[in-house]
């Protein structure tokens, strides 16, 4: 019989304790336990996991030093996903939200099969599949899907609202050579059975707040914005809501006619496209320039009464330039949620 040996976490200032297997991550462990500390990519890309082990031993696999430079690694600060537990721990939280630990649900795998994939653009499609048990998630969130054959996995947010919890929809964006990606217009059809194991990630809608939410995007960061628009839509609370969404050109752009009937729908909702590459198309007579640029010029004109939320999900160099223009909104650090889509580690 194997012996699986475990040690003790603790989380400060929280006073949240837990167990971690050897061979497991902390934050692996964490998410078992239905503890969702801080984290994006999980795989020491990003970042978002960063916290100081106070006491104890850890080895950490491998990392990205952009995500955790030497300097910080020598003060004693770990990655938890990254992060092997020798002995019990004592881990102080950088980053904590009440919000997020109130909210966790524990991760599981679930088994889906796959019901459709739809062509929004030349390099956008939608996925959708069905699973028998409910998968209960909070609008924004991800899960890692496995393709068949069980070797290719990668993370999806989801574009449907948590209200539907037997089908779940993911917008994706196509990469040449693209491990997954490449599937959806190849090796894939309905019937094919994937795995489904989540719910993760912190950008999520958070709820019964007053001021204005924006949401900034581009690509297939579509995705989680979709669903947190959707499940706003379907709450009582009637916030504004600006939706900024960045493409090249309206070649790129989608779900058009569903955002028209939402702006006639929504107490007070605007989507606001912007082409970054449209100065030869006369016939656009929407926003141009880049995401952060169009977002920057409309905080400046518009007075938005009330404290921001503000939700971003897309490709890390684009959220690197909207994070900046938020803080000098006065957007306060705590009310902004973003996801960075890391490429996966190969
Ligand atoms: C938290 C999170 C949520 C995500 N949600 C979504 C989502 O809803 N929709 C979605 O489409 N994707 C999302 N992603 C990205 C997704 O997980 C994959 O990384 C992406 O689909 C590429 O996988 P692939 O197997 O097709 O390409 P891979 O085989 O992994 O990569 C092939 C090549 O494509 C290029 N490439 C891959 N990813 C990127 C990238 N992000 N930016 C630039 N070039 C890249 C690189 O050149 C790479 O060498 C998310 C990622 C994270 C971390
Ligand atoms: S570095 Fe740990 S979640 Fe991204």
């Amino acid at each position: 019989m194997t012996v699986i040996t475990t040690h003790k976490v603790r989380f400060e200032p929280v006073g949240i304790e837990m167990e971690v297997e050897e061979g497991e991550t902390v934050l692996d462990a964490a998410f078992r336990q239905g503890i969702s500390v801080m984290h994006g990519c999980k795989e020491g890309q990003c970042s978002s996991c960063k916290s100081l082990l106070l006491d104890g031993d850890v080895e950490m696999l491998k990392y990205s030093t952009f995500a955790l430079p030497d300097y910080e690694r020598d003060t004693g600060h770990i990655l938890l996903c990254r992060s092997h537990a020798y002995s019990d721990l004592t881990v102080e939280l950088l980053n904590y939200d009440e919000d997020l630990l109130r909210r966790s649900i524990a991760v599981q795998s679930f088994d889906a099969t796959l019901a459709k994939i739809t062509t929004l653009t030349h390099d956008i499609r939608m996925l959708e599949i069905e699973i028998e048990q409910p998968l209960k998630f909070w609008a924004g969130q991800y899960v890692d899907l496995t393709l068949p054959g069980g070797e290719i996995t990668r993370a999806f947010s989801m574009a449907n609202p948590p209200s539907e919890q037997h089908r779940l929809a993911f917008i994706i964006k196509k990469y040449p050579q693209g491990a997954f990606s490449s599937a959806l217009d190849a090796n894939l059809s309905p019937g094919d059975r994937l795995i489904a194991k989540g719910p993760y990630g912190t950008c999520f809608r958070r709820e019964g707040r007053p001021g204005p939410i924006l949401l900034i995007g581009g690509g297939s960061g579509m995705s989680p914005l979709r669903s947190i628009l959707l499940d706003q839509a379907q709450s009582a609370e009637t916030r504004p809501v600006r939706f900024f969404y960045g493409a090249r050109t309206q070649a790129d752009l989608f779900n058009l006619d569903e955002f028209a009937k939402l702006t006639a729908e929504m107490p007070d909702f605007q989507f606001i496209p912007a082409l970054s590459h449209a100065d030869d198309d006369a016939s656009w007579t929407g926003e141009r320039g880049f995401i952060h640029e169009v977002l920057a010029k409309y905080l400046r004109a518009e007075a938005l009464a009330g404290e921001i939320d503000a939700y971003s999900c897309g490709p890390p160099p684009m959220i690197d330039a909207i994070l900046p223009v938020l803080q000098m909104a006065g957007v306060e650090p705590d009310h902004i949620y973003f996801d960075k889509f890391t490429p996966a580690v190969r």
